[in-house]
């Protein structure tokens, strides 16, 4: 798992991941206008092709899942600077032609808007250990970016180890961006078509009566067929799975972090 719990952190102000291409952190006591769903300090961590997901095994599901569909939403919502929306594109721009690939249309939406102005400029920190983690799915990942050198500025940043790098306009034009909260996004979700809906790594920071909220609705506005993905750190909700299961979601692949609208 590569997060670093809030308690540990807690205790250890100096921790200096290593892994993320931004760890930025925000008091939601402090900024108001990131605080209203938060109940705790909210970090921006993230890196494409986060390790808590096997990215091979999620692409050969949405494959084969949506094999018949002409389209397909990919949502990525608390998005950060774009790293997962980014996973994808890369993947499906590395691995399949245009002429499939099209169907799937990649969003993010972050509540952050400096995140949000990063993930629309194409250009993002990047650290070693992201070009590790991108290179066990994408061969040549490099062809992909063009070093800027000094890192984008990110108000209180902790990651001292990344570059800044450009990403190629082939795949970053593949993908578009908002700044937008979760349950707004939830609440606009086309009931008639499909999605693969990205929601990692953030519940736990939030109000419980607010992700209930979003739970409720993506599981009344989800496509039947669509999947939902969470991540390992989202378990820290209390009964996050069963909420899940008890909301019309099934596990398609038990163990791994995506669940199936029934
Ligand atoms: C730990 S990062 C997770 C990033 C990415 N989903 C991942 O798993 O790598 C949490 C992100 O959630 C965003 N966020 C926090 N509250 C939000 C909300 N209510 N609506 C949308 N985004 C939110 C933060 O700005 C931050 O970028």
């Amino acid at each position: 798992m590569n997060i670093l719990p809030l308690t540990s952190y807690k205790q250890n102000c100096n921790y200096n991941p290593n892994f993320t291409s931004c760890a930025k952190i925000y008091d939601p006591k402090k900024i108001t206008s990131l605080d209203i769903f938060a109940k705790d300090k909210v970090r921006t961590t993230t890196g494409p092709f986060r390790s808590d997901q096997n990215w091979n095994d999620i692409m050969k599901y949405i494959f084969w899942n949506f094999s018949g569909e002409k389209k397909v939403n990919i949502a990525c919502l608390a998005c950060s600077d774009s790293s997962e929306s980014l996973s994808y594109a890369l993947y499906l721009h590395s691995k399949t032609p245009k002429s499939y690939y099209k169907k799937f249309h990649i969003t993010g939406s972050d509540i952050d808007p400096e995140m949000i102005k990063i993930a629309k400029s194409g250009k993002m920190n990047l650290s070693l250990e992201d070009f590790t983690n991108m290179r066990k799915y994408i061969k040549d990942v490099q062809q992909y970016f063009k070093e800027c050198g000094a890192p984008v500025k990110i108000t209180n940043n902790v990651d001292s180890g990344a570059a800044s790098y450009k990403i190629a306009p082939e795949v970053h034009s593949m993908m578009k961006f908002k700044k937008s909260d979760i349950l707004t996004e939830v609440k606009h979700i086309n009931p008639d078509e499909y999605y693969v809906l990205n929601i990692k790594n953030v519940f736990p920071y939030l109000k419980t009566s607010y992700n209930n909220e979003v739970l409720e609705t993506m599981s009344k506005k989800l496509k039947s067929g669509s999947l939902f993905i969470y991540g390992k750190y989202d378990l820290l909700v209390p009964n996050f799975r069963i909420k899940l299961l008890n909301s019309g979601f099934f596990e398609p692949i038990p163990g791994e972090c995506f669940v199936q609208k029934i």
